[in-house]
């Protein structure tokens, strides 16, 4: 099975858990895109949705999807969201599509949090991927040197990005997150550090593999 049939029976296995009326969180990224994509065919249960980037906003829109701000909704009942790597306490990685601190927000702003991925994103300890962090423009060489010598790990500049609230993106290179508890709080604790693609202290209630049929953790 291809990565992308993977991805998208996950999401489409996502749609189990809608109920009506619902305000569903949604979040950003490949998998999410075919997520949207199913939600649109049950349009007419949901209530609206609220959207956890520029991109996702304007696929549900193309769809005919009421998208809310988070304000006006108060606690979500459901939040369905991809990662870039999923360990075996649901802790995620994030991020890869710069759109992690709207989905922090999200995701704990939500009952439930639903992350759907392919098999690929499975790992033992997260940090094969690169931990996004998203930082404030003035403050990247400053939040780099201290990430480099708090974790030892390689930040890098994502360069030419520039995230849906104007900041930019560190990429953390070689890093072995064996307690990812711990280093999201470490790296939240510098200035100018915005959000860390950690999702540790609000880990996925819920983890969707995508596959026939998909697993559900
Ligand atoms: C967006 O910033 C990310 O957190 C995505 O959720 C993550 O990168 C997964 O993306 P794909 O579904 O495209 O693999």
């Amino acid at each position: 099975m291809s990565q992308n049939e993977a991805k998208r029976l996950a999401a489409e296995k996502a749609i189990d858990y809608i109920e009506d009326g619902m305000i569903v969180g949604v979040g950003t990224g490949s998998t999410v895109a075919y997520f949207i994509d199913a939600l649109a065919t049950i349009r007419h249960r949901i209530k609206a949705t609220v959207s956890s980037s520029d991109q996702s906003t304007a696929r549900l829109k193309q769809h005919g999807i009421e998208v809310m701000d988070l304000n006006h909704a108060g606690t979500l009942s459901l939040y369905v969201d991809g990662a870039d790597e999923c360990d075996p306490r649901k802790c995620l990685i994030k991020g890869g599509g710069a759109a992690l601190t709207r989905e922090k927000i999200i995701a704990e702003a939500s009952r439930q949090f639903i992350c759907i991925v392919d098999p690929a994103k499975q790992v033992p300890v997260l940090g094969r991927f690169p931990l996004p962090v998203e930082v404030i423009p003035m403050a990247r060489s400053l939040v780099a040197r201290e990430i480099l010598a708090m974790t030892g790990g390689q930040p890098v500049w994502r360069d030419g990005v520039t995230t849906d609230n104007g900041n930019v993106i560190l990429d953390i290179h070689n890093l072995s997150i064996t307690d990812p508890v711990a280093m999201e709080r470490e790296l939240n604790q510098i200035s100018g550090v915005v959000c860390v693609g950690l999702f540790a202290r609000r880990p996925a209630d819920v983890v969707i593999i995508g596959g026939d049929p998909p697993t559900v953790l």
